[in-house]
């Protein structure tokens, strides 16, 4: 049998362990990613380390999530990521450039590479045959060292693709059908490869879309093959020399298979609170009034995108009770729209155009009203995730947005166009785009890079550094949280929070706002504790700071009946161990507050079985340790920074510290 496109990269990259699924393989990473709202830690991490210059053939430094400079502490972040970027030999693409996963699929990802990203969408480059795969910062700064890194070997499943998409439906309601089908945790430990006669009819910007949101269910990553499409996409940003063919082999052997039909998908709706909470909007009972619309972000801000939401839009006018916005993604696709007339369109309409950032999609900016219903393009609708509690998020795509946008409550594409709906099918992408490369700022030469100052503004503390774990650990409960905790329950988002990020002991106080105000000051109270939760915690964003923030107040494990794959590696790289309960039903009896004992830690988490006493409840129970021999190395150093000092060392790369 032959080969996947995914076997075929790890194969081509791979330097030691094993290609079984759910084993241990180290493969070398080509590029990284990080972006600017979660990036100081990694590079102060990077300077902890030690080395002079990033050991990856290409790292970019995307400033595009906070735009907002609400006081001194993002712009002091962003000249700070700037001068760190030129000290260690790192791109840096300039605010107002465009969304970092945008920018990297157009202007840096090659087939057949390996990225590794600090953030959970990084897989959008998967759009062009690249293994994209989200990691946290720490991770980020460990590739950055050119030392192989561990990756749980995926199952591969096949997505075969047939037909193709009617107008009015987008890539967006493919992913949304994936999402429905297998839910939020369905592609842990998988990369999906979509390919078929209909991933043939997807252009590179519709493909990102769907890897793109893999990262909502869970996956590994996601990636369609490097075939004649991806060709012309390259060629059209003047890269076309960066382009090799990339398939998988015709009798390739997968894990798993499944198959959809475009041509019968409708447009879909993710309802609130989770991205596969999905129906088909044909079936929504009620139709109540939207407050807000907000098109774009990296999973849908496409020139494709608005191009067919601005069609949509023509000869009509936006709610007068609804707030409709436009985030496009890049400068390229805005200039493009603008040159084309859609720009117009879209302003003629009464949509506001924002700046090219993530803005709305992490609460920097639009955050609803009171109990608002807000209808996006982006891909994720947690409680929260629009900067309120009180507010409904739905998911949809860009041509319903736009049709919602009129109409002031849920539509589609077709109830605004009828049957000239089919206009939407002669949008095509540009055949040669605005390439501009003046807003990335390319690493300096080597010997001037040594003599850069990195700029550190009064915010931009140190990065702490956990304690190994005791042998004896007697805490209480600070925590009892349910199932799908996100990233952003722990840390929360928003322009306010974003700007905090550089400074954990500020931030921590704002550990759990939104979802348990007290928990801050409680745990700061404990000295040291145990946080304890359902289902699935730690889903969705890529950022460390909801490992960091947690560590630094204290809390040593998180007792959970599963975790998610990225926070499970950030929990392990900031010295948190993150265990499982053997026995889900033991999660019932513990309490907030309960005092849990473990005599023989450091023993025991080399078994991969941990015994916890319950002092309060006067009952015992066994915690898993779902860790491969490589993590369990890092939790018994006391986290990442080090673990990987002690191999950098060990390769020579590093000299030993005296
Ligand atoms: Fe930015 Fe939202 Fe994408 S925060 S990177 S637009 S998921």
């Amino acid at each position: 049998m032959g080969d996947s496109l995914t076997k075929k990269i790890i194969k081509s990259h791979f330097v030691k362990g094993s290609m079984k699924p759910g084993q241990d393989v180290f493969i070398k990473v080509d590029q990284t990613l990080t972006h600017d709202i979660n990036a100081v830690m990694t590079y102060l991490a990077f300077e902890q380390i030690g080395l002079k210059r990033a050991r990856t053939e290409i790292s970019v430094s995307n400033l595009d999530h906070n735009l907002l400079y609400i006081d001194n502490k993002t712009p002091d972040d962003h000249i700070y990521l700037r001068t760190a970027a030129e000290k260690y030999g790192v791109y840096v693409s300039r605010p107002g450039n465009g969304i970092c996963h945008t920018i990297h699929c157009s202007r840096f990802a090659v087939p057949g590479k390996v990225l590794m990203g600090g953030d959970s969408h990084t897989p959008s480059s998967g759009a062009v045959g690249m293994l994209s795969i989200g990691v946290g910062g720490m991770d980020v700064a460990t590739a950055m060292t050119g030392i192989p890194m561990r990756l749980t070997m995926p199952e591969i499943v096949k997505v075969n693709l047939k037909g193709h998409l009617q107008p009015g439906v987008n890539a967006k309601d493919v992913v949304l059908e994936m999402l429905r089908r297998v839910g939020i945790k369905g592609g842990l430990g998988k990369v999906y490869e979509y390919v078929g006669e209909g991933a043939a009819t997807l252009s590179v910007p519709e493909r990102m879309t769907i890897t793109n949101m893999g990262a909502e269910m869970g996956a590994t990553s996601s990636i369609f093959p490097a075939d004649e499409t991806v060709k012309k996409f390259m060629e059209a940003e003047d890269r076309g020399d960066k382009y090799v063919e990339m398939l998988p082999d015709p009798d390739a052997d997968y894990d798993a298979e499944m198959d959809i039909d475009l041509s019968s998908l409708q447009p879909l709706i993710a309802l609130p609170n989770q991205p596969d909470n999905v129906i088909p909007m044909s079936e929504l009972k009620e139709h109540p009034t939207v407050a807000q619309v907000f098109m774009g972000s990296c999973t849908n801000g496409s020139y494709s995108d608005f191009a067919k939401a601005a069609l949509v839009l023509k000869d009509h006018h936006v709610d007068e009770n609804v707030q409709c916005t436009a985030g496009i993604a890049s400068r390229q696709i805005y200039k493009q729209l603008m040159k084309d007339g859609y720009l117009d369109m879209l302003i003629d309409a009464g949509v506001r155009i924002l700046e090219l950032s993530c803005g709305p999609c992490c609460a920097i900016g639009q955050v609803p009203p009171t109990n608002g219903i807000a209808v996006r393009t982006s891909n994720r609708n947690f409680l929260g995730r629009a900067g309120s509690r009180n507010c409904s998020i739905y998911l949809v795509s860009p041509e319903s947005a736009a049709a919602t946008a009129i109409k002031g409550t849920f539509a589609t594409a077709e109830d605004i166009l009828g049957t000239d709906v089919d206009i939407l099918a002669t949008v095509h992408e540009p055949a040669h785009y605005f390439v501009d490369d003046s807003m990335l700022i390319a690493p300096l030469p080597e010997e001037e890079a040594e003599k850069v100052e990195v700029v550190k503004g009064p915010n931009i503390q140190y990065l702490p550094i956990p304690e190994k774990p005791a042998e004896h650990l007697l805490c209480k409960v600070s925590l009892k949280g349910g199932d799908n905790i996100s990233t952003d329950d722990i840390t929360p988002a928003g322009a306010e929070f974003s700007s905090m990020r550089s400074n954990i002991p500020l931030m921590s106080k704002y550990c759990y706002n939104r979802y348990d105000p007290e928990f801050s000051e409680r745990a700061r109270e404990m000295g040291k504790s145990i946080i304890v939760a359902g289902e699935n915690y730690g889903q969705g964003s890529s950022r460390e700071h909801a490992a960091i923030n947690p560590m630094y107040l204290g809390v040593k494990c998180v007792i959970a009946k599963s975790i998610a794959r990225i926070h499970k590696g950030n929990l392990i790289n900031h010295g948190i161990v993150p265990m499982l309960f053997e026995d889900p039903a033991d999660y019932e009896k513990i309490e907030l507050g309960d005092e849990l004992e473990i005599l023989h830690f450091l023993e025991e988490i080399p078994t991969r079985r941990v015994t916890v006493t319950d002092k309060t409840k006067k009952f015992s129970f066994t915690a898993k340790l779902d860790l491969s021999d490589a993590q369990i190395e890092v939790v018994l150093a006391g986290g990442q920074l080090r673990y990987l000092k002690q191999e950098l060392v060990k390769e020579g790369i590093l000299e030993a510290e005296a």
